[in-house]
């Protein structure tokens, strides 16, 4: 909206622009009565390396654009000054909302105090954007449960638990790993606490032990949750506490792609073959390559967060916002961004194992059959 670019350059201006611009579709606090062809949502995603954010960005804008809206979709190949740029335009060319999964969720407070000049709601996808008043609403699933599925399937694999929470019949002690997400990222702190809350207990009773001693989230941080890094993290732990004959049990891992690289390594130093197990590996997003892992018994589970939910979930608050109403929330406590708790709304997660492939990835259209005996997306 030309309205908007004045806007976005200053007072003087933005009174010269609102006498020039008439009519013209002025986004922010002008959007009610638009027509949705008038007006563009930006949406900002981090990297295309992993397959959720292309998933989640193709989502979006297919919804969006089902309904007549325009969309400006950009990925920033986990870049932040990329990303502050893109945003940066998104804002001068005129976007009536912005929807943005940040890669560094404290980097963008400048983009978000541009867009609040502007009269541009911001919708924080799935990473929460920290150190900025400037957040008007917070779709995502809930991050700490996660974390708990994460370590629940940990404990699951290594029979120390049955899935329905009960007991297992396993009694230990096992040699566990723990890897965490980017420390930039606000939802890594939540699926680390939630899965520490859960592991604490077996590993303060001796059931669990962590030969590393890398307990800490700063320790077992992967930055840009890079598989490559993973797989080296991996490689130097093996080095430095199992060579002296000991066997890694299980390892907590946080992302798909993280697990991939510490199933590579695992694999590398002989686990998975000749009558060495390979470890209870865990993951999350459901990535196809994972998914055949899972299927073919070499990963132990994933934790399935449905995108096509979140970008419907995306749309409905960028509507809200546009029509000039309240988007519903269903937290309104867990998120403070370090300036204001953000209202929320959480989608539930589902882990599945081996046996839930079919029933929640495959019934559900997630992805083919096929797709998953491939390891590969059709596309
Ligand atoms: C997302 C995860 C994803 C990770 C790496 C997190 O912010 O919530 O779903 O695995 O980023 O892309």
């Amino acid at each position: 909206m030309r309205r908007r670019i004045l806007a976005a350059l200053g007072g003087t201006v933005l009174a010269i622009g609102l006498a020039a611009c008439g009519g013209e579709g002025a986004g922010g606090g002008d959007t009610a009565g638009e027509r949705p062809t008038e007006l563009t949502i930006g949406v900002s995603m981090p990297t295309q390396t992993s397959e959720r954010w292309i998933a989640d960005g193709k989502a979006v804008k297919e919804k969006l654009e089902a309904k007549g809206y325009r969309v400006d979709l950009q990925y920033a190949g986990d870049d932040i000054p990329t990303q502050s740029q893109q945003v940066d335009q998104m804002i001068t060319q005129g976007a009536d909302v912005l929807i943005i999964a940040a890669i560094d969720g404290t980097a963008l407070s400048g983009q978000l105090q541009a867009a609040a000049d502007a009269k541009i709601p911001v919708v924080a996808y799935d990473r929460l954007i920290r150190g900025s008043s400037h957040v008007d609403f917070y779709v995502s699933f809930d991050n700490y449960k996660v974390g708990v599925a994460q370590a629940d399937a940990l404990l699951v694999g290594l029979g120390l638990k049955k899935k329905d929470g009960s007991k297992g019949t396993a009694t230990g002690p096992f040699n566990v790993e723990l890897f965490a997400g980017s420390l930039d990222d606000n939802n890594a702190h939540f699926f680390f606490d939630g899965a520490m809350d859960t592991l604490k207990p077996f590993v303060d009773a001796g059931t669990l032990k962590v030969r590393s001693g890398q307990v800490k989230i700063e320790q077992a941080a992967i930055l840009r949750w890079q598989q490559e890094t993973a797989q080296k993290r991996m490689e130097d732990l093996l080095t430095s506490s199992y060579n002296d004959g000991g066997k890694v049990d299980g390892v907590l891992s946080p992302y798909d792609g993280l697990s991939r690289g510490i199933i590579t390594a695992l694999q590398n130093a002989g686990y998975g073959a000749g009558g060495r197990k390979m470890p209870v590996v865990t993951g999350q997003d459901a990535e196809i390559a994972s998914a055949k892992l899972i299927n073919d018994g070499v990963q132990n589970s994933t934790i399935f967060k449905d995108t096509r939910l979140l970008a419907e979930q995306a749309v409905v608050v960028a509507e809200a916002f546009l029509q000039k109403k309240e988007p519903q929330a269903n937290d309104t406590r867990t998120y403070d961004n370090g300036v204001k708790v953000v209202p929320s709304f959480l989608l539930p997660v589902q882990t599945v194992y081996k046996d839930d492939i079919k029933p929640v990835l495959v019934d559900s259209g997630y992805w083919t059959a096929e797709e998953v005996a491939a390891g590969q997306a059709k596309g």
